[in-house]
């Protein structure tokens, strides 16, 4: 071959020509500031470009398969109380006020002998492996990494031992009552050894329906399918009995199985708050299980200010259900909760980039507390009390 001919067999072609123009151009800094990824679809968004946590739940959805993402959204029925959950927050107002000067703000506590940076801490949710391969492991790296303690579901997929190696940070068990009392012991003697510093008893959600996922049904095993009728049953309902049995009689008997300090999660009213002292329980966790076990039950954000006056201080009162922002923290701190737990935000963080999104997204409602605190003159934990919030709930 000639040189000239040489020179043009080796050189590009117009289709690698463009190939390499075109990503020249979509890698460049100016192009991906023109596009808006939670707009056009165009790319993933890098970590730092989500500002807040509800910034997640897109990048959630468009990564995680339907079933996934579904199972982490639904509330029970017409997810009346999900979005009660959320609009009691516009209940309540904030009082703004002047920081002392020089008053660095103070969020750090000690609870059941956990230490704390901030009043936040990660509610129990099931399955993790749907949402990311590292499963509950991938979630206490990030809740390491962001300083708090990742309560662990009694249906987390992986083993508890297994997902306390995976992290230095303290954990919590959460535990969903079982009527044989030796598989119930197996679990907490499990939960324990692994080190958890706290059983939290889950005693909502006794008859969970999932009306979403019916929707869903032919979209695979998350989809639950109704019991079938057995008119002759004990149950001829046609719902989940599987924890329709729940007694106070229950807690009496696994109290002596737990050393460490026991929380009731599922309290909505002043009276069960109450009993739950009686029974021995060291702490009230108020939760409408975001929403996902009884439609129409009140918002919690509602329902604290009862709960923590028939407390009066005995006990820590842990909330959650429907928190998305730092000003909502700070309503219910303010309302009298000693601290509060984020439940669906953990899994969006997971789904969408696995331990560093739960570490981010944690980080981010630490920052905005902080924000809110300081903005209505607030710089300590101590500090916040009813005064700062003005409530016109219905
Ligand atoms: C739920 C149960 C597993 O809310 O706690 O899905």
């Amino acid at each position: 071959m000639r040189h000239l001919e040489t020179r043009w067999s080796n050189s590009l072609s117009r289709r690698q020509a463009a190939q390499t123009f075109a990503a020249l151009v979509s890698s460049s800094p100016l192009l991906s500031a023109q596009q808006d990824p939670f707009r056009d679809h165009s790319r993933v968004p890098k970590l730092d470009e989500l500002l807040t946590a509800l910034d997640f739940e897109a990048v959630a959805y468009a990564k995680l398969p339907r079933q996934a993402y579904d199972y982490t959204a639904y509330g029970t029925d017409g997810e009346f109380t999900m979005r009660r959950n959320r609009e009691a927050f516009d209940w309540v107002s904030l009082i703004p006020g002047a920081s002392p000067p020089s008053a660095k703000p103070q969020t750090a506590l000690e609870l059941f002998k956990t230490k704390l940076d901030f009043p936040i801490l990660i509610s129990p949710s099931a399955g993790h492996l749907m949402l990311h391969p590292g499963a509950e492991s991938a979630t206490h790296q990030g809740a390491t990494a962001a300083h708090t303690t990742m309560i662990v579901s009694n249906v987390a997929s992986q083993p508890i031992d297994q997902i306390a190696a995976a992290g230095t940070g303290p954990l919590w068990f959460q535990l969903y009552p079982r009527e044989d009392l030796t598989a119930t012991r197996d679990t907490l003697d499990r939960a324990q050894a692994a080190g958890c510093l706290a059983i939290v008893v889950t005693i909502d959600q006794q008859a969970p329906a999932f009306e979403r996922d019916l929707h869903g049904r032919h979209l695979g095993p998350i989809a639950r399918r109704l019991p079938p009728r057995q008119p002759t049953a004990p149950n001829p309902y046609r719902i989940s009995d599987r924890r329709l049995w729940y007694s106070w009689k229950y807690i009496d008997q696994i109290r002596e199985m737990i050393k460490v300090p026991m929380l009731a999660k599922g309290i909505l009213t002043a009276e069960d708050a109450r009993l739950c002292l009686e029974h021995g329980f060291d702490g009230v966790y108020v939760s409408n299980h975001g929403g996902r076990s009884l439609d129409y039950a009140p918002s919690t954000l509602e329902v604290l200010p009862e709960i923590v006056d028939a407390i009066a201080g005995r006990v820590p009162v842990i909330f959650d259900s429907g928190i998305r922002r730092g000003t909502d923290v700070l309503k219910a701190l303010a309302l009298g909760a000693t601290a509060v737990c984020l439940g669906r935000l953990p899994r969006w963080g997971l789904g969408a980039y696995g331990a560093i999104g739960v570490q981010r997204i944690v980080e981010i409602l630490q920052a905005e507390l902080v924000q809110a605190m300081v903005a209505s003159g607030r710089t300590s934990l101590a500090s916040i009390d009813r005064s700062i919030v003005w409530t016109d709930f219905p």
